[in-house]
């Protein structure tokens, strides 16, 4: 058996949206690493999860420099490698199965896609796999009563940090205009995502919710917020839906 690496998204926030087969590959982990924004000190999001179901499970945290907001910032890239070092550092030591707990779903916008390239650039011998997770916009569409997508509705989903303008041009092309528009990472450029969605019509439907999930979790109609909101912020904006089924043909 060749050394693993897997990704497990454990869900947004609340432990009982972590999968079956996440929880599975986690409890046969010999190690599980965890992300933290700069301290090993802080306990993170998806270590909560880990440790609501695993309260014993060897865990490594690792800084992943969360609160740069630069790009590729030279933190970024040293605790991008830091973290592969201590992972191939693991596997050199004989361990077989390592696994990195991330929130939502590994494959969107996760540390995880850049820590597994750069580990299977050290250590090309390393399977890597991922275990998906459930997404906080599909937590946002339950807590809130929102349908995400219907019939032949686009689904936007849009990394809302510093380029806001850009979400309104892709909204004027009439092939997206009926789209259903997702917003992640927008908490604090929110008034102005707000104002976007405003001029286009679609505040009125639109709902938001921040640390879904956890025991300060705000969920609300994008209407009634107007301050920036955390980082842990997601926004919903669906098109219009006039009538059953309308968006079928
Ligand atoms: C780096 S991305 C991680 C996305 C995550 N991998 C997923 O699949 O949902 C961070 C963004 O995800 C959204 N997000 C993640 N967890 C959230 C939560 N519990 N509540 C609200 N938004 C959340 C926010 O928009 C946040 O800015």
């Amino acid at each position: 058996m060749s050394a693993l690496l897997t990704g497990v998204g454990v869900g947004p926030g609340d432990p009982e949206l972590l999968t079956l087969l996440g929880l599975r590959t986690l409890r046969e982990a010999e190690l599980i690493v965890v992300p933290v924004r700069d301290d090993r000190d802080e306990v993170g999001y998806a270590e909560r999860v880990v440790s609501f179901h695993l309260p014993d499970a060897p865990i490594l945290r690792a800084p992943f420099a969360l609160t740069d907001r630069g790009g590729v910032s030279e933190r970024r890239v040293r605790a991008w490698d830091a973290a592969a070092t201590l992972i191939v550092d693991a596997f050199g030591r004989g361990r077989q199965r390592i696994a990195f707990a991330t929130i939502g779903d590994p494959n969107v916008y996760s540390t995880f896609g850049y820590l597994a390239a750069t580990v299977r650039e050290r250590r090309p011998a390393t399977r890597i796999e991922t275990v998906p997770g459930i997404t906080a916009m599909q937590a946002l569409a339950a807590a809130s009563g929102t349908v995400l997508c219907e019939g032949n509705e686009p689904l936007v989903l849009f990394p809302a940090a510093g380029q806001v303008s850009a979400l309104g041009e892709l909204l004027d092309q009439p092939a997206l205009a009926g789209a259903s528009v997702v917003g992640y990472k927008g908490g604090r450029h929110w008034p102005a995502l707000r104002e976007l969605l405003a001029d286009r019509g679609r505040l009125g439907a639109a709902v938001v919710g921040s640390h879904l999930g956890r025991d300060d979790q705000l969920v609300r109609s994008a209407e009634a917020i107007e301050t920036e909101l955390p980082y842990l912020s997601t926004v919903i904006a669906p098109p219009s839906r006039t009538t059953r089924g309308g968006k079928l043909s």
